[in-house]
């Protein structure tokens, strides 16, 4: 594997990997940061359907919200900008539950977090790595493998993120989704999530919404002349068009060796053994 942009393109905050678009600053102003009673935040590790999650929930709401860029992402001046809207907030970010400002925590904010299997985030992530010039350079998969399995990727470990949440899931401010379950029966995840927010919808309107949200709608969307190319819910990159690769369940079996599947479920099992999961 080649490091190279390593060092110009991550920092290391509190032993965790970020690229220079966030901050340090920003990241140390966090603590600071004013939540208010109705913000949402949408939370993942990278590559788990947050754009996903974030066209449904912006079809559901339909009016008066703003998805905001990430909490993480910029300068300090993010904080202000965040500040100045006066619509209502849904916020995503990759943080880390013990890194999130405490004032969501207190204020109890609705939080969605949307995981996904380990094994398909690693391959999604490692595509994202090749294509994403703001982040290093990977030049295999099996230089990746490692990466990640050792968690010296952005975001850090993929374990410590899912457990650091995992343990809040049955507060009621939390709801905790599986990208699976939204491929398995996407109108059923409409719904709950549109519970947990407080929104009246009917089932047109879930089944509206369900076909606009497909993957071949949704990167569609992304090519059409009018649309946006520089809007993403991701810090990592503004560039809409890198996120929309394959959309699928189990890609992870085009990648792993054996003996790497032998040894993902090893390291699984053992980060994983007071979790639910
Ligand atoms: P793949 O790289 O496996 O295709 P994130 O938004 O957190 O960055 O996650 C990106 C992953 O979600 C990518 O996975 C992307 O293809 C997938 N994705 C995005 N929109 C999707 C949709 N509407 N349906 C299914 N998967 C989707």
């Amino acid at each position: 594997m080649s490091n190279s942009g390593e060092a110009e393109l991550l920092h290391t905050f509190k032993g965790i990997r970020f690229t220079t678009r966030s901050s340090p600053e920003l990241l140390k102003s966090l603590d600071t940061f004013d939540a208010r009673e109705d913000d949402v935040l949408l939370v993942s590790y990278p590559k788990s359907g947050t754009h996903w999650l974030a066209g449904v929930i912006t079809k559901l709401y339909n009016t008066q919200v703003t998805i905001t860029s990430p909490i993480e992402f910029g300068d300090i001046s993010q904080l202000e900008e965040l500040n100045k809207l006066s619509s209502k907030r849904i916020i995503p970010t990759h943080l880390d539950y013990n890194m999130l400002p405490p004032n969501f925590k207190s204020k109890k904010c609705k939080m969605i977090y949307i995981s996904r299997n380990p094994k398909d985030t690693a391959v999604s992530m490692f595509h994202y790595y090749r294509d994403n010039p703001d982040l290093p350079t990977v030049d295999t998969w099996p230089a990746f493998f490692d990466l990640f399995l050792k968690g010296n990727v952005v975001c850090g470990s993929w374990f410590d993120h899912f457990l650091s949440w995992e343990e809040h899931e049955d507060e009621k401010n939390i709801l905790f989704l599986f990208y699976e379950d939204m491929k398995k029966d996407l109108p059923k995840v409409v719904k709950e999530i549109s519970l947990f927010l407080n929104l009246t919808v009917s089932d047109n309107d879930i089944q509206d919404i369900c076909e606009k949200s497909s993957f071949a709608e949704m990167k569609n969307d992304t090519q059409k002349e009018n649309s946006d190319p520089n809007h993403t819910v991701c810090a990592l990159t503004s560039n809409r068009r890198l996120i929309f690769r394959k959309g699928a369940v189990g890609d992870w079996k085009n990648y792993f060796t054996p003996k790497q599947n032998i040894r993902f479920q090893e390291i699984f099992d053992e980060k994983m053994k007071l979790s639910k999961m």
